[in-house]
């Protein structure tokens, strides 16, 4: 930290005028200086330049004499006090670490960085590189542009590198500890993580060797294998390129977001620099936090793919929460940045830059096109896909212009917006349905062998503990005494079970004859549905009071799926037009009494009317 008088100080001596005039030609005006603006590029003096600072009539690009440095010049805060401190003869000292204390993750990124030139020395030098050398020149990098990014080879030969490592001082302890080596399940020894792949070195923004991301040669899987986690690399922290685009970030004043590592390259070598990609799939908080002190005008260039644009409206969420203003480009379908910069150039990007919409005004048009603002409960579930951006967006005017956009696109008052962006955002879905945030992946993909994880069968996800002990305590009770799965199908169907497996079972026995036997009913189900009816079975508590327990489950799982709805209908109500309001008040009035009928005596009999 540079000490707060010492910058006032330097702010005082710097003389703005000859600093920024070094950069524009100014001419006195009155009692500014005026020149044309380095920003926008502008041809008249609209750029007015005064002892308290700079400001551009036309672009709006304002600040101090600092400011004028990083923006223009690409440096960053720090060292843009220091480059005004030198010009007025102030020195400021260095404020970085002192040499005694070493980061501890400097272990880690000499061993990477070292690795790095082996796997470079691979890629060029040895008859074992040649299928990479090909590949490379197949996706149309030369050697020269390779080793801009340090692009490298990991040979199929586990040994090479190990072996050069050890040579140099890095034991396997090391080579372990930064994710060069692995130790896999059912091996006694560790093995070299990356194998025959082409290797890119992941850097920090300040450039170390975080990590890398290793590409199988042509087809197979996993496609990337990067290394695993560790003090020093976060896939969900770094961003992929920063170290090289910093600089230009600042100066363009904007940031593209790609999605992979050739991507990223591809735009490099056509001239665009301020381009950056998180490895794999959306922005996390972390990466959108970083983002935010470079820049604060993002585009976001995506696959066109579903998964790509899923990942948009994630990040762009994430962006939009740290007050960053974020347009999406689009390519023609069936094209990625690297095949369309590839053809198309800087030139083409630009085209497709011009061309690009608001975030927000994405969303909406995906929605327009596919019919969501028709009919009442489609436009519900739109205003639930759009509520969300806007509540999370940070800069008032645009969140502002987001709800005037969205009263006007939906046809509904801002005040009802207004209200609906007040209420919690967990009141307003009922509880049987909550849509997946837009954009969730689920975990990440097993970096071993690619495929995606096993997921633990969460069957109790949403729903209230309740409701699935109803459903669970329900098919216990009608497994144990099949004559009461007849009046018990009576008064509800499957699809009132909110668990898959319950629903399974009850499907089962409603299926066939009372007297089937429970083998022959086992024999059509898969392996979970078997497992937790052997446990039913199993449980013999409290058989005595069925009739009491199956009518109660059962008003149970009734007066939820009515609530559900009556729930529902006060969502639908505030978008409803005066016919619509008239029809759902009728229905609302209607549940109301069946709901509170099933609130008398639970263990009234089958034969008597619900209402
Ligand atoms: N990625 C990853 N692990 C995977 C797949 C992808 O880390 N198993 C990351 C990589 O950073 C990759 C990015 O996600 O660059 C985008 O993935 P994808 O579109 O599949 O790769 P491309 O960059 O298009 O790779 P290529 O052009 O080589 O096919
Ligand atoms: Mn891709």
């Amino acid at each position: 930290m540079i000490p707060d008088e010492l910058i006032e100080r330097i702010r005082e001596e710097a003389d703005i005028v000859s600093i920024i005039g070094e950069y524009v030609k100014l001419k006195r005006v009155g009692n500014s200086q005026r020149g044309p603006c380095p920003f926008h590029h502008g041809k008249d003096p609209n750029f007015s330049v005064t002892s308290h600072g700079y400001n551009c009539f036309v672009c709006h690009e304002s600040g101090s004499v600092f400011t004028f440095v990083q923006k223009h010049l690409g440096m960053d805060f720090v060292e843009s006090v220091k480059f005004v401190g030198a010009k007025v003869g102030i020195e400021v000292p260095d404020v970085s670490r002192r040499a005694e204390e070493r980061d501890p993750r400097e272990p880690y990124w000499e061993v990477n960085a070292t690795a790095a030139d082996l796997f470079r020395t691979q890629l060029w030098d040895t008859p074992a590189g040649q299928a990479a050398r090909e590949y490379l020149e197949s996706r149309g990098i030369s050697r020269e542009d390779a080793d801009r990014f340090g692009i490298g080879y990991a040979p199929r030969d586990q040994l090479v590198v190990r072996d050069s490592l050890r040579a140099l001082g890095f034991d396997d302890a090391r080579q372990l500890e930064a994710g060069l080596q692995v130790v896999s399940e059912g091996r006694p020894d560790p093995r070299f993580r990356f194998r025959d792949r082409l290797m890119f070195p992941i850097y920090d923004a300040p450039g170390h060797v975080a990590g890398f991301g290793g590409r199988i040669l042509g087809e197979g899987q996993p496609k990337y294998l990067n290394s695993p986690e560790s003090e020093v690399f976060s896939k969900r922290k770094l961003l992929y390129g920063l170290n090289w685009a910093k600089q230009a970030i600042r100066k363009a004043d904007r940031l593209i977001v790609v999605e992979g590592y050739f991507d990223a390259i591809r735009l490099m070598l056509a001239g665009i620099t301020e381009v950056v990609a998180p490895m794999g799939t959306a922005l996390t908080e972390q990466q959108a936090a970083l983002i935010q002190k470079y820049t604060k005008h993002v585009f976001l260039l995506y696959d066109s793919d579903q998964a790509g644009l899923k990942a948009t409206f994630r990040s762009g969420d994430e962006l939009l929460a740290n007050g960053v203003s974020v347009r999406v480009i689009s390519l023609p379908d069936g094209e990625d940045p690297d095949t369309y910069v590839a053809e198309n150039g800087a030139e083409g990007f630009e085209r497709a830059a011009r061309e690009s919409v608001d975030i927000f005004e994405r969303k909406i048009q995906i929605l327009e096109r596919g019919g969501w603002f028709t009919d009442l409960s489609r436009k519900r579930e739109a205003l639930d896909k759009l509520l969300p951006t806007i509540r999370v967006t940070a800069d008032g005017l645009t969140r502002d212009l987001y709800i005037a956009r969205t009263s006007e696109v939906a046809g509904v008052s801002r005040d009802m917006l207004d209200r609906e962006l007040k209420a919690s955002p967990k009141q307003q879905r009922p509880p049987s349905q909550p849509p997946p945030p837009a954009g969730d992946f689920g975990p990440p993909p097993d970096e071993e062998t690619g495929a995606p994880p096993v997921r633990q069968r969460d069957r109790r996800l949403n729903h209230s503990a309740i409701g699935v002990r109803a459903e669970r305590e329900l098919v216990r009770m009608l497994l144990h005494h099949r004559r009461y799965v007849e009046p018990a199908a009576e008064r509800i169907g499957a699809d009132t079970f909110a668990d898959p497996i319950y629903r399974i079972l009850f499907t089962e026995l409603t299926a066939g004859d009372s007297d089937v036997p429970l083998d022959e009913l086992a024999a059509g189900l898969d392996e979970e549905s078997t497992e937790v009816l052997q446990e039913l079975m199993n449980e013999n508590g409290g058989l005595d009071r069925a009739e009491e327990t199956v009518n109660g489950s059962i008003n149970a799982l009734l007066s939820r799926e009515l609530s559900d709805r009556l729930r529902e209908i006060d969502r639908l109500l505030p978008l409803a037009d005066s016919d619509q309001k008239d029809t759902l008040i009728r229905e609302k009035s209607r549940l109301t009494v069946e709901m509170k009928a099933l609130g008398r005596p639970r263990w009234k009999s089958f034969n008597s009317s619900r209402s």
